[in-house]
């Protein structure tokens, strides 16, 4: 039996499958102390009361980005160091806008966003979106087999993502090498050079998307960027000590939501699109389901989430002394909510590790989180992967595993759970 006292959540093994560990918890100690003053929250009852609690749970001071360092990864983090300060220089001002928000600041930003992305604006991407995922297909449906991370899935969300911000689909390749490596910093343990490679990764990223905003600024288009360039917001909610009651958003806290975006969208449908391929094809009978009848494509979307969740944690720190989950949990500490094992939990999902698109329950999963984080992005995630996916099962016929090719292993990342590649085979439709 797993022993939840053997849980090592930064070893590649533990990230390659960390389902047996997640059990053991729920089991053995649903709010799990790993170390000093670090808490992992792995029961669906305790992730929803913690998520809907931003005033115990805050996500500010960096809590949502896990930053741990030492030998077990669990160590609190130390100063950067001068190579990381001094490309730290040449960077956009950092502010707190959403995933690093708390309230009542938060929800003056998200509030606008919302606005943003909400289902009837992004309903209006959806022939874009369609041409994207089918200029996508088009380059290589006659080779009969492709990648499909390379190829599409990665590419999809990146692309609609350019699209919602309004920013240059001829940069493409340009963001997909700067959020790869951006993310890396959220691994987990990493290399003292990867940290830097990650730093000026982010550095430029923003960087590039401040002068989009600054020439946006001469004639705000209909898109996010220019959406955030025609608000205003309230002054004193902002946490500003101006005597203007609204002001309009500054360059600095526009990149930081377009930032965001441009990330937290990209890896997150791109593991959904390429580990729900993967489940299709491990469960055929239910793929040819869904090809018969297109209609369930949504309910698998959902099932695809709830089994394989592209976020798999998220952290917070504690605001006070509280006694969570029969456990005292200390004022300052970090408090991981594991998305991925609340999805597994056997008290909310009966038979949790089977991919079953009839589950009555599907809908209830917290792949997108819960209370005031919940994905702003998720109408879009859904539109895109939809259209996704009615593309793919609707012209790659006899759709299979390409033989000898896969190995179906992950990227190492604490944060983001991505195969690293997934061949497929096909016919032609
Ligand atoms: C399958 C796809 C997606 C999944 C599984 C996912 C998951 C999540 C989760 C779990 C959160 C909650 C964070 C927290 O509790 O602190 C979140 C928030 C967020 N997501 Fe997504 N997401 C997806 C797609 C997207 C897309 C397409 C975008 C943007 C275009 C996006 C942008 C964001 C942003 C900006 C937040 C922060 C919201 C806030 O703090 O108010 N996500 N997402």
């Amino acid at each position: 039996m797993t022993d939840v006292k053997d849980f090592q959540p930064f070893s590649v093994e533990t990230l390659e499958c960390p389902y047996p560990f997640y059990k053991a918890m729920q089991d053995q100690a649903p709010v799990f102390e790993a170390s000093p003053g670090v808490f992992f929250v792995s029961s669906y009852e305790h992730i929803n009361q913690a998520l809907r609690d931003p005033e115990t749970f805050m996500s500010g001071n960096g809590a949502a980005f896990l930053n741990f360092q030492g030998e077990d990864g669990l160590a609190p983090p130390t100063a950067p160091p001068p190579v990381i300060l001094e490309i730290l220089k040449n960077d956009v001002p950092q502010r707190d806008t959403l995933l690093s928000g708390d309230p009542p600041a938060h929800a003056r930003f998200r509030r606008l966003v919302n606005r943003s992305l909400s289902p009837r604006r992004v309903a209006q991407f959806e022939p874009q979106i369609r041409r994207v995922v089918n200029d996508l297909i088009d380059a290589f449906i006659d080779d009969g087999e492709c990648e499909l991370i390379e190829q599409f899935s990665m590419m999809v969300p990146l692309s609609v993502v350019a699209l919602a911000l309004g920013v240059p689909q001829s940069d493409l390749a340009q963001y997909k090498d700067w959020c790869v490596r951006s993310v890396s910093i959220l691994a987990g343990k990493i290399t003292p050079e990867q940290a830097v490679d990650a730093t000026t990764a982010a550095v430029e990223l923003r960087n590039y998307l401040a002068d989009k905003v600054e020439a946006a600024r001469q004639k705000p288009e209909d898109n996010v960027i220019g959406d955030l360039i025609k608000a205003h917001i309230l002054a004193d909610e902002a946490g500003d000590e101006t005597d203007e009651e609204f002001r309009p958003l500054d360059t600095p806290e526009i990149v930081s939501v377009a930032q965001q975006l441009l990330v937290a969208g990209q890896e997150t449908v791109n593991y959904l699109i390429s580990s729900l391929t993967l489940m299709l094809l491990q469960n055929p009978d239910q793929l040819a389901e869904v090809i018969d009848d297109p209609t369930l494509i949504p309910d698998m979307i959902e099932e695809g989430m709830r089994a394989e969740s592209p976020i798999q944690a998220l952290g917070r720190f504690a605001t006070r002394d509280v006694e969570f989950g029969g456990v005292h949990i200390p004022a300052g500490s970090r408090v991981i909510m594991l998305y991925g094992a609340a999805n597994r939990d056997e008290s909310a999902f009966k038979c949790p590790a089977d991919f079953d698109i009839h589950r009555e329950d599907l809908r209830d999963h917290v792949a997108f989180g819960a209370g005031p984080h919940y994905c702003v992005g998720a109408a879009l995630a859904r539109l895109e992967s939809k259209i996704a996916f009615e593309a793919l099962l609707g012209r790659l016929k006899n759709l299979r595993l390409a033989e000898g090719k896969n190995d179906f292993t992950h990227n190492y990342n604490f944060i983001f759970r991505s195969l690293k590649a997934l061949h497929i085979e096909f016919d032609k439709a």
